[in-house]
């Protein structure tokens, strides 16, 4: 379709590397797509904290614990973030969580795996946060100002989130005979999803094309998750474990790994809501909001309170 002189307008902005703000003119569809993504971003964030919150209670040392409670808590915050950025979207954060609990918004498939032992935290701070940093690290390049401020204090937590995993990892790979094999169960059962996580191969991201010309996102799914795969195995082999991919190999020519597809029906499985903890993590979350109500209705009699005093 012809651009009309608004939107054209709103392109050479792009373009030329500007920052859109909320009160500036906007084509409905740059809207939509940032509601989208920001919303299924603060989504996962907030489910992300159910798989590790798994293990707060049973950390191997105070310490651990310590240090897997902070993290847990940083990624509510990280929530809370996203979701007023998206506010300023004119969506309020309870239409957004109504939607997330009613099956019309995705979060991310990661979170629909299960954290089966403490190797697991540790897989999952070194791979999937090292995954959430390789793609947020260029959100903070974003096109709308309020998503890429937030990107750059996520990006600074998340690179704690990271380390702490792969110290986990470090412990258990040279640990005893059974803490190594529990690092590499880990490693193999995470890999995949990671994977998973940037997305579906480049011909079948229906939002790529779109977001990419309006600086929404800034990388291709395929480009990020080839990154992931070069700066994680020379990790791996750090700790001495095996990436479950017979056919990983260092490719000269194009100076990265060649490496399998993740198994594309188990993502598209996954995000349809059949994974192995799709309906525990909703049950939760829907749990959570329910057992909240009476915070948040004490809440507002306390600021009707408040209103009815200084008017009277
Ligand atoms: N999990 C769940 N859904 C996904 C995933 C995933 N890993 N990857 C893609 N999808 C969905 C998309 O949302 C889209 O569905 P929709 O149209 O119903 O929204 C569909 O699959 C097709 O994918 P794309 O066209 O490639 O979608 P998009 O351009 O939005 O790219 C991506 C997906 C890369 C995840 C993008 O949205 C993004 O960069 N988001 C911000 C980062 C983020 O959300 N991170 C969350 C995990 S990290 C963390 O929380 C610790």
């Amino acid at each position: 379709a012809e651009m009309t002189d608004e939107e054209r307008a709103f392109q050479e902005r792009i373009d030329r590397g500007e920052k859109i703000e909320p009160t500036d003119w906007m084509p409905e569809g740059y809207r939509k797509t940032l509601i989208r993504q920001i919303g299924q971003h603060a989504h996962s964030e907030i489910v992300g904290q159910l798989p590790e919150g798994n293990w707060i209670t049973r950390a191997p040392t105070l310490e651990r614990k310590a240090i897997l409670l902070a993290k847990v808590q940083d990624e509510a915050g990280h929530g809370l973030y996203l979701y007023c950025a998206a506010e300023t979207l004119g969506v309020s954060r309870d239409e957004l969580i109504e939607l997330l609990h009613a099956g019309k918004m995705k979060y991310s498939s990661i979170f629909n795996y299960p954290t089966l032992t403490w190797a697991d935290i540790g897989a999952v701070g070194w791979l999937v946060d090292g995954a959430a940093i390789m793609n947020q690290v260029p959100l903070q390049r974003t096109s709308f100002g309020p998503y890429s401020r937030a990107m750059i204090r996520i990006c600074k937590e998340e690179s704690f989130h990271q380390r702490q995993g792969y110290d986990i990892m470090m412990k258990m790979a040279k640990g005893s005979e059974a803490q190594r094999r529990m690092a590499q169960d880990a490693l193999n059962r995470f890999w995949y999803p990671s994977l998973m996580m940037f997305g579906p191969s480049d011909k079948d991201s229906v939002h790529s094309a779109q977001s990419m010309a309006w600086k929404i996102k800034i990388n291709t799914n395929d480009e990020l998750r080839q990154k992931f795969v070069d700066q994680t195995v020379p990790q791996a082999e750090y700790l001495g474990l095996t990436v479950p991919d017979e056919n990983l190999r260092w490719n000269e020519e194009k100076g990265g790994y060649d490496f399998s597809e993740p198994d594309w029906s188990e993502f598209f499985e996954v995000l349809k809501g059949n994974g192995p903890c799709n309906r525990e993590r909703m049950e939760a979350r829907v749990t959570a909001w329910e057992d909240g109500a009476w915070v948040r209705d004490g809440l507002m009699a306390h600021a009707d309170k408040r209103v009815a005093a200084r008017t009277a």
